[in-house]
């Protein structure tokens, strides 16, 4: 049978097909195949391994490591040096992504306010260098050191990188970007992935800073392939509403750092301000005394932050009860409710029951269990939760509390907090260390959710 001399790929998706079709197998957009030719072996390149020279150095693990450690460049934001694990560090590429208006061209602004002497080109193809000055103005920064290009063609981009020779570049958005080397148009997933590799190589051959402002799509992942994620070295993400007035920066992935690292901001008429203390901003404006609220000790990357669990359980007036979760997953809730009406007697059918996280932080962490079922509980009796309490715990089937990361340094963020019991699983409590002891506050050790229930004198 004769090869195919081309291959279709998808410009919304990047699927590729050996046949033409109309519609893409995969993700079923109509009219997105476009030609492209497949790869072909380059003559000469077949031969054995052994003729081939300048094979790369074979190096011992156990070799001592003489190079000096690249010195990171301090954003002059110590909620954004912790989410980039330390600072920029020099010639890595960050992708930056979050709903329109969240704030993402007034923080890459913000940068230049303290990177100095650091050049930075801020490539803009959605604003013109007049608005970004006039931004800027809002902002107070007042910097020589910042370059405005308004520009989508990437051939150009890269003839300014040549000339201006910058430090950081800063590009807003991928999505505009554009290269003459395909048809598709501006924000297909053949330009974002040709234009992001094209300047990943020019920016780390030359020791400049990348980063990447990317749009989301309306499910919140970042839009454009999954290959640009692969392709950075770090990737951030704005959690929360932009309606709202404080931001969360979630790192998504950090080859320099941990990941699941957050930094809080406050959007005001001056720009983006440092949140130092997000946990006071978290359970801020908290009502004590209502049923339904509990406030769980969270670890968020490598610091403790306690948030406000808010149930609010009705009775229903459809024919399947409502499950509406704002902040946490909702299969984890209904496991939750699950296990609150099967082994404690709490149960849920014919009530609807809305769950949120209050400030619009999301959690993944299972240690966030307890404070649900603890939050459902409350509303379901109608009974409200003592106000100096908090707790962490994960939930297993059998309504089990089961053992969680970083014990004490929860225990520590609800006594800095002036918060007096803490109710965490059985096995956190075994062995701590006697500085934790000493703590002002009453740390209470369950073994299961009906213990905990009982503490807080909640009963099914
Ligand atoms: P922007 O950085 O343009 O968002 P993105 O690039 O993510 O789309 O932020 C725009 C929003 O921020 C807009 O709703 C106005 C608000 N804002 C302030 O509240 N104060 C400010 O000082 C600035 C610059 C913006
Ligand atoms: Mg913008």
């Amino acid at each position: 049978m004769a090869k195919p001399a081309c291959r279709y790929t998808c410009t919304s998706c990047g699927a590729v097909s050996l046949k033409y079709s109309g519609k893409c197998f995969s993700c079923q957009s109509w009219g997105t195949l476009e030609e492209s030719p497949l790869e072909e072996t380059l003559p000469g390149k077949t031969g054995p391994l052994h003729e081939v020279k300048d094979l790369p150095v074979s190096e011992s693990l156990l070799l001592e490591n003489k190079a000096v450690p690249p010195q990171r460049i301090s954003t002059g934001m110590q909620e954004l040096d912790r989410v980039l694990g330390g600072g920029l560090m020099p010639a890595s590429a960050v992708l930056i992504g979050g709903e329109p208006g969240i704030g993402k061209s007034t923080l890459m602004l913000q940068l230049a306010r303290h990177t100095s002497p650091c050049r930075i080109l801020y490539i803009s193809g959605e604003e013109s260098p007049s608005q970004i000055r006039d931004r800027a103005k809002r902002l107070s920064i007042q910097s020589d050191d910042v370059i405005l290009v308004s520009e989508v063609n990437l051939d150009k981009i890269i003839g300014v990188i040549d000339r201006d020779k910058p430090d950081i570049i800063i590009i807003d958005s991928i999505q505009t970007l554009h290269t003459g080397d395909f048809r598709s148009s501006a924000g297909t997933v053949t330009q974002i992935r040709e234009c992001c590799s094209a300047l990943l190589r020019e920016t780390k051959q030359r020791n400049i800073v990348l980063l990447v402002i990317g749009h989301i799509t309306k499910s919140g992942s970042l839009s454009g392939p999954k290959t640009l994620e692969h392709m950075v070295d770090t990737v951030l993400q704005f959690e929360g509403e932009s309606f709202q007035r404080h931001r969360v920066i979630r790192t998504m992935k950090n080859r320099f750092g941990p990941t699941n690292e957050i930094g809080v901001f406050r959007m005001d008429e001056h720009g983006l301000k440092e949140v130092t203390n997000p946990s006071e901003l978290f359970i801020a404006g908290r009502t004590s005394g209502v049923p339904g609220n509990a406030i769980l000790a969270a670890i968020e990357g490598t610091r403790a932050l306690l948030v406000e669990v808010q149930a609010l359980v009705s009775k229903t007036n459809y024919p399947v009860p409502q499950r509406i979760c704002t902040g946490i997953d909702s299969k984890r809730i209904s496991i939750l409710l699950a296990v609150l009406e099967k082994r404690l007697g709490f149960g849920t059918w014919g009530q609807d029951v809305f769950i949120k996280v209050a400030g619009g932080l999301k959690l993944a962490e299972p240690a966030s269990d307890l404070a649900v079922a603890c939050a459902v509980a409350s509303g379901l009796n109608n009974t409200a939760l003592s106000p100096g309490m908090v707790c962490a715990g994960e939930i297993g089937l059998s309504g089990e509390t089961r053992a969680i990361s970083d014990g004490e340094r929860r225990i520590r963020e609800a006594a800095h907090l002036g918060f007096d019991t803490i109710i965490l699983p059985k096995e956190n409590t075994r062995e701590l260390k006697p500085a934790i002891r000493k703590l002002p506050l009453k740390i209470i050790g369950c073994s299961s959710l009906q213990e905990a229930l009982e503490e807080m004198k909640l009963s099914g």
